[in-house]
């Protein structure tokens, strides 16, 4: 499945920074990055829109299976189309993170992206983020990156980008929300989220994005670097 380019793998629960660390990382490398929360964020949204309840598996199945989702790089990080519509910044909305960790816990639908999720890796060069990745998308990848933070400043920091994207949103609402979908995601039982054995762990905590690359940058160039990376890194 792999290429003579390596995979990077970055795993985590919600807010601890993972698709911000990886699309710097990715640009660093040369790398193309790929979140793949934002694959089950369009899913949702679609189930919503047709207004199906997220627990219904068979129903949410089915939206999976006729779904055309696309992935194109844009000039400020990557663009998500649902049948060629651009739903980049719906799929952020908060009532698509209430549900999403509902419908990302069918078997059916992981079946599904799983397929997508390694298709879009094959070529290899990538950092792709997620909660399975190192343990079942791409358990060979040369690095795998667990993140982590406290529950507290991951949910400050969700907080912050909500309310900048103009979302009027307590600290309270987001701790519990983020709580509640963590909650969801390392209990599911297909593909639940955990750090694979292998990963690196990684406290964002009081660090910020820059210091966090850094500190995987140079793990990283210790470990002997990467196949087929840019140099500028
Ligand atoms: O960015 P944030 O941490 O809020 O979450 P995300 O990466 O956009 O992922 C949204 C949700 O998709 C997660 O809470 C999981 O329920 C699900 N997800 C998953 O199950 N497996 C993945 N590889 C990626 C996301």
């Amino acid at each position: 499945m792999q290429t003579g380019k390596s995979s990077i793998a970055i795993d985590g629960p919600a807010g601890a920074g993972k698709s911000s660390v990886a699309r710097i990382l990715a640009k660093k490398l040369g790398f193309l990055h790929i979140d793949t929360g934002a694959l089950y964020r369009v899913l949702t949204l679609q189930v919503m829109r047709e207004g199906i309840r997220p627990t219904e598996a068979s129903a949410v199945a089915k939206v999976a299976k006729l779904a055309d989702i696309e992935i194109v790089p844009g000039s400020n990080g990557i663009r998500v189309l649902l049948n060629g519509e651009d739903v980049s910044d719906a799929i952020r909305e908060p009532k698509v993170s209430e549900n999403v960790s509902l419908v990302a816990q069918h078997a059916e639908v992981r079946e599904h992206l799983l397929t997508l999720q390694r298709q879009l890796a094959a070529p290899g060069g990538i950092v792709m983020d997620g909660r399975d990745i190192g343990t079942v998308v791409l358990p060979e990848a040369e690095l795998k990156i667990f993140l982590t933070a406290s529950p507290e400043e991951r949910a400050r920091r969700r907080m912050k980008e909500l309310r900048t994207q103009g979302h009027k949103v307590t600290y309270k609402d987001v701790l519990l929300s983020i709580r509640a979908r963590d909650n969801l995601d390392a209990e599911r039982l297909v593909a639940p989220l955990r750090a694979a054995a292998d990963a690196v762990p990684v406290d964002t905590t009081g660090k910020d994005i820059n210091e966090v690359v850094r500190e995987i940058l140079e793990y990283l160039s210790a470990a002997g670097g990467l196949k087929g990376c840019s140099t500028d890194s």
